[in-house]
């Protein structure tokens, strides 16, 4: 059976995109918090880390001013450039993580003959706590709903590395 897990080693590093609507707030929080957990454990080599927008409305623009400030609070620092995402990201990548069902629901519309079911994922479905599966859009709130979104984020990326060290070899 096809799955997303396979063995990690450094000549072959683990591709993960994680996929909102903007590609401003929640995808690029969750791919500069998965940078630096990774960093922390020593483990960049064996990781190829990128989010994209199922919009393109904001092509080309960096995080969101309120996402880069919430991180940085917490040490963290967004790197992401917005970009659309594409059917060459459902070939390319080995894991592809959606924020919410809307844009999980885009990411299959893409791959309509379901070729890559078994790597396209909520992210919440890695959440360690229980229950609500949606990473919520912060963009029309106040600050707290980005610290929620960083929480969330940020346990969720901590359960999901740990599933995936157990994937590397050497
Ligand atoms: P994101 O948030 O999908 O988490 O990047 C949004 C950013 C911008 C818009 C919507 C959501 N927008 O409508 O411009």
């Amino acid at each position: 059976m096809s799955s997303y897990l396979r063995p990690i080693t450094k000549e072959n590093p683990y591709k993960i995109c994680f996929v909102c609507l903007g590609n401003i707030c929640r995808s690029p929080t969750a791919e500069g918090i998965f940078i630096h957990k990774v960093k922390e454990a020593g483990l960049e080599l064996y990781f190829y880390i990128d989010s994209a927008g199922t919009a393109a409305y904001h092509t080309g623009e960096r995080a969101d001013s309120r996402s880069r400030a919430t991180a940085a609070d917490h040490g963290v620092n967004l790197p992401s450039i917005a970009r659309r995402f594409e059917y060459t990201d459902l070939e390319e990548f080995d894991l592809i993580l959606a924020m919410d069902s809307s844009n999980l629901r885009n990411i299959k519309e893409l791959d309509r003959r379901n070729r890559f079911t078994e790597k396209v994922f909520l992210m919440r479905d890695f959440d360690p706590e229980p229950g609500n599966k949606e990473v919520p859009d912060p963009y029309y709130g106040g600050s707290q709903g980005f610290e929620n979104v960083f929480q969330i984020l940020e346990r969720s990326s901590i359960a999901l590395l740990n599933e995936l060290k157990a994937e590397i070899k050497d």
